[in-house]
């Protein structure tokens, strides 16, 4: 289905069928340990409910919101928490959840903010990587779809905070 001012992208069964592979690679690193999953919001949730109900080990999930200075859709080096987690990670296997990454300067933060933290491991799971569009260096563990440099919305995705209900990911047109 199309809607207007929207480009259908990835559609629900492709979609599924990357959140599945995404699991099964997690399944097959983290075999039964329990981890703790840190979902970004809001972007990460349609993706984060997905990907947990795939997932073997035993997790926790929990929840932070980080706000960026600067315009637009790509954050500016100046990241900040406005929200943070409750649940502790030390001595942990933490995996962040997020629902696209770009700069990099948001996963960057959160993981220096965690790493202070003293968890076992620390590793972070994306499902959309704008990988040309990297200001910094920054490697997610996990990529569900790499995808160009082009504005979208869906599955958790918005602009002006509309969109994060589709199934599907669009392109603003
Ligand atoms: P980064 O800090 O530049 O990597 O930005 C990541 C954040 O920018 C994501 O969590 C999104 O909130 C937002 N973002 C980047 N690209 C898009 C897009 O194409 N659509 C919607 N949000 C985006
Ligand atoms: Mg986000």
């Amino acid at each position: 289905m199309d809607r207007a001012g929207l480009e259908l992208v990835y559609g629900r069964e492709f979609i599924a069928s990357r959140v599945k592979r995404l699991a099964s690679e997690i399944n097959h690193d983290y075999r039964d340990r329990e981890i703790v999953i840190v979902g970004v919001l809001k972007g990460s949730f349609m993706f984060l409910s997905d990907l947990v109900r795939e997932l073997q080990s035993p997790v926790k999930i929990d929840f932070v919101q980080l706000a960026s200075y600067g315009s637009g859709s790509t954050s500016s080096g100046l990241v900040e928490m406005r929200k943070d987690i409750t649940l502790a990670v030390q001595g942990k296997d933490v995996l962040i959840v997020e629902d696209i990454v770009d700069s990099g300067h948001s996963l960057e933060f959160l993981c220096q903010r965690l790493l202070g933290r003293g968890p076992r491991t620390l590793k972070t799971c994306v499902f959309l990587d704008k990988k040309a569009c990297r200001v910094i260096p920054f490697e997610p563990n996990y990529v569900g779809i790499v995808v160009e440099d082009r504005f979208l919305v869906g599955y958790g995705l918005d602009h002006d905070e509309k969109y994060r209900n589709l199934a599907e990911i669009y392109s603003l047109r």
